[in-house]
């Protein structure tokens, strides 16, 4: 048995992380110094470093430049600022792409992807891999035993596919392990369609440009290869850190909700896992995609998670970006400590001046220390420190689980289904949406988790399930599950080969489905009118089982009469997408029935409440006064301030109670 992995709490030690990426060889060293004075103003006490310092580092090949990362280590160290420390592997040093073209990835078109922005680097090439590999191992001899080290971050954003002719080669190994022989293969892919039987491994490609619609399984494998590729290079780095340092964690950062990477495979990976954030300002959904994220984050990590990007004020990447207004900064990060992040960090310390990104927010941005964004930065500092010790390493689980599967997604998405205004991702963020706003606490899960903890199991959509995920939905709800699935679940089985029937016979069984005779999409701005609510999206012309109960019915149109809402037992079954606010009444009244209701009784539709072991946080998403009942007494660890029986939170206000 190999001894426990260190975990967050190794480096927190009872304080919150807080601070950001540090890319100091944008600046001259005079700067560095400013820097560590305004960093221990802001109460920063820990900084990431060296995400894209492979040029610095090795600017020629095989040639080490340490000597500016040991003195900004040691200033670092001096100031009492922990480091996080990169591998620099995500944006490779031009001559690496001069000398080796076959380490630039292409695209499916065949188009290369040069240097001169980042991550062009093929996950499949030999030699990336091994200029990786090698850096990566003096970095971390250099660095095992520098105080200042408390973290390992592998890489950035792992994102890049690659469909050129290494990657291709790797991608029939990996074909072959998935499914044995061309046979398997054949098989899989159901290739007896469209003349593409396959008679050799050498005719065996990544999906790359075709004339018409690609074989859905091709792609889905491709992938899957992708994702495990990816994964194959950080577990390579991950290895050789680990090596050199033992009792240090190692993470990379995750982008939310994003569709290259299987998280949950990864997060197994990781001692610490990390998400980068950044909801629109803008975007009267905004919190909720927050609460999305770090739900998902914390399920991934099954305790303290590390926020590990996030932006002071603007980002640079949307068509129009603007400031967080005052006070929308804290919430958010409070937003996330509530939901059990022990790291509160951002994209990026000091805002450059050059580069892509000179219009993206920094701690410090333009403005310098005079400005509004690193006035509150430095105030929420402040606060996080004096919340920290109660805080730290507190886990909560919710009573919903949300079942998510990138595997799933990734069958779902083929560009020939029945509608191509159906997204996993969209749905997912939809269902959450309705129980975020009934203040119903929810974890995400996968179809394979063991379940019996939850009184209730939602299924936006699932459209392709393994047995397994199948079996242990059917017997969730045997022993004594709430479940409600969305449509389009359980269609299609791991190779995307449809069920019979249309849908799995066992889910079928378990809801009531006697016959899916068709499915019957709706365009944009239609409605399946029923009974009890208007559908959107989507309707199903299904015939039920004798017991099963038609809990809502389609009223005119063709599906007049049929069920849209089917109820066998503790089993649910939406054929629809109900309106926004039906939904989330319909997932309400499921949950109270199953057990489980609202964080807190009574609030105001603006005012989220999360609880992190007993502590309970109150954050107001709007802009005006409100006044929150919560009966007994609390102690606001913001302020300090006892509470009996009401909170009154400002715009943007925030507590959080402790009893
Ligand atoms: C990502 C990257 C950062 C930076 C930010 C900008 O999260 O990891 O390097 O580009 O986006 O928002």
């Amino acid at each position: 048995m190999s001894a426990p992995r260190p975990g967050l709490g190794a480096v927190t030690r009872g304080r919150i992380l807080f601070g950001g990426d540090y890319n100091p060889e944008q600046w001259p060293e005079v700067t560095w110094h400013d820097d560590v004075r305004l960093m221990r103003d802001a109460g920063v006490n820990s900084v990431t470093v060296g995400v894209f310092s492979w040029s610095r580092l090795e600017p020629r090949p095989g040639v080490r430049e340490f000597g500016w990362l040991d003195r900004l280590m040691d200033l670092l160290h001096e100031h009492g600022i922990g480091v996080v420390l990169a591998t620099p592997t995500s944006a490779p040093p031009p001559w690496l792409g001069r000398l080796h073209p076959e380490t630039l990835p292409r695209d499916a078109d065949g188009r290369v992807e040069w240097w001169g922005g980042r991550q062009h680097f093929s996950h499949s090439s030999a030699v990336y891999r091994r200029h990786a590999a090698a850096i990566t191992e003096d970095l971390a001899a250099r660095y095992a035993h520098h105080p200042a080290l408390t973290l390992w971050h592998i890489n950035n954003e792992y994102c890049t596919a690659d469909w050129g002719d290494e990657a291709a080669a790797r991608f029939r190994d990996w074909l072959r392990a998935r499914h044995g022989d061309l046979a398997g293969l054949n098989s899989a892919w159901g290739t007896a369609f469209w003349s593409q039987g396959y008679g050799d491994w050498a005719e065996v490609l990544p999906p790359r440009h075709a004339h018409y619609l690609k074989n859905p399984t091709q792609v889905l494998d491709f992938k899957r290869f992708t994702s495990d590729m990816l994964l194959e290079c950080y577990t390579a780095e991950r290895d050789i850190v680990r090596r050199h340092t033992p009792g240090v964690p190692v993470t990379t950062n995750f982008m939310p909700l994003w569709a290259g990477q299987d998280a949950w495979r990864w997060a197994e990976e990781e001692d610490v896992v990390s998400v980068d954030l950044y909801p629109d300002p803008r975007d009267p959904h905004g919190a909720q995609h927050g609460a999305l994220v770090q739900d998902m984050t914390r399920s991934q990590a099954g305790g303290p998670w590390m926020l590990m990007e996030q932006a002071a004020s603007a980002v640079n990447w949307r068509p129009v970006n603007r400031p967080k207004p005052p006070g929308l900064n804290r919430l958010w990060s409070l937003q996330a400590v509530a939901r059990g992040a022990d790291a509160v960090c951002y994209f990026q310390w000091r805002q450059s001046r050059q580069g892509a990104e000179k219009f993206h927010s920094g701690m410090v941005g333009h403005a310098g220390e005079h400005g509004r964004a690193f006035r509150e930065v430095g105030r929420l500092g402040a606060e996080l420190a004096r919340i920290a010790p109660e805080v730290t390493g507190r886990h909560s689980r919710a009573d919903i689980a949300v079942l998510h599967d990138w595997h799933a997604w990734w069958a779902s998405a083929h560009e020939g289904r029945l509608s191509t205004r159906v997204d996993h991702a969209d749905l997912l963020t939809t269902w959450h949406r309705a129980l975020w706003r009934a203040h119903l606490a929810t974890d995400f899960a996968h179809p394979e988790h063991d379940l019996g903890a939850y009184r209730m199991v939602v299924v936006p959509q699932l459209y392709a399930l393994t047995d397994r995920a199948v079996e242990n939905l059917v017997g969730y709800v045997r022993d004594g599950g709430t479940l409600v699935s969305g449509f389009l679940t359980g269609v299609a089985d791991q190779d995307d080969r449809i069920r019979e029937g249309g849908m799995d016979a066992r889910l079928r069984a378990l809801f009531g489905i006697r016959t899916l005779h068709e499915w019957w999409p709706l365009e944009t701005g239609e409605t399946a009118t029923t009974d009890a609510f208007d559908g959107t999206l989507w309707s199903e012309e299904i015939d039920k089982t004798p017991d099963a109960v038609a809990e809502a019915v389609y009223r005119g149109g063709d599906l007049d009469g049929l069920p849209a809402v089917l109820r066998t037992g503790r089993a649910w079954y939406l054929s629809t997408l109900p309106a926004p606010d039906a939904l989330r009444d319909l997932l309400a009244s499921i949950a109270r029935d199953a057990g489980t209701g609202p964080v807190l009784a009574g609030l105001p539709a603006d005012v989220e409440a999360v609880r992190r072991g007993d502590l309970l946080f109150l954050l107001h998403h709007g802009r005006g006064t409100v006044t929150v009942e919560v009966p007994g007494s609390h102690r606001d660890l913001l302020t300090g301030t006892v509470h009996t029986g009401t909170v009154v939170l400002g715009r943007y206000g925030a507590a959080v109670l402790a009893p």
